[in-house]
């Protein structure tokens, strides 16, 4: 039986005149596919979160969705080799509500396709306990990557990518609900 579980898709880029929620959007319609996930999109755009980690509303109801969620992926620019501010802002607003919940990434960039950023996650989310997915969906060159209908020009490689990183998650996902419900997480 496929359990459905509840996915919270992140858009981590909240620059003026951003790619990244064509990016997400690209994301969402492949999705569908390979999951029956319910999706929670958050975009950091939308909430504000303050940086000197003083809480407020938006930083409730983020911690709430959070909570709520059973998985994420974390959809990000690279800037600088490094991920941007406001993503590490986002992180570090809730705490345990992230805890033995599954985590995978869609990047994209120049070059490296984001790569360096998804490295640096990695590390920032084993201290909160979040195991990430070994397979990511990394989009090179991104500003070119698309096309007029926001499909990819050459999909092969990425939606295969997309494919195995959703399976990943479909299975870590189910496992962690049921292990979390068997027994709280008290690591
Ligand atoms: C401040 C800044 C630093 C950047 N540094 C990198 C980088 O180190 N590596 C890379 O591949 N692209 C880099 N880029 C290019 C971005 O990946 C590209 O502009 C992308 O569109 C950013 O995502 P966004 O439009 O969703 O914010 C950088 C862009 C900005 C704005």
């Amino acid at each position: 039986m496929r359990d459905p579980y509840l996915l919270a898709v992140i858009t981590a880029s909240v620059r003026a005149d951003r790619i990244g929620p064509k990016v997400t959007r690209w994301f969402l319609r492949h999705l569908d596919r390979h999951t029956d996930a319910t999706v929670d999109h958050i975009d950091l755009a939308d909430l504000d979160l303050p940086g000197d980690l003083s809480g407020g509303g938006d930083a409730e109801r983020f911690t709430r969705r959070v909570e709520q969620a059973d998985a994420f992926v974390v959809v990000t620019p690279e800037y600088n080799h490094g991920y941007p501010g406001p993503l590490k802002t986002a992180i570090d607003t809730p705490y345990e509500q992230w805890r033995a919940k599954p985590l995978g990434f869609v990047s994209y960039g120049g070059v490296s396709g984001g790569l360096r950023a998804v490295e640096q996650l990695r590390t920032v989310f084993a201290e909160l306990h979040v195991p990430t997915m070994r397979t990511s969906v990394l989009i090179p060159n991104v500003h070119d990557a698309f096309d007029d209908r926001g499909e990819l020009r050459a999909p092969a490689p990425v939606e295969a990518a997309l494919t195995e990183l959703v399976r990943q998650l479909n299975w870590w996902a189910r496992a962690l609900s049921g292990a979390r419900t068997d027994r709280p997480y008290d690591c």
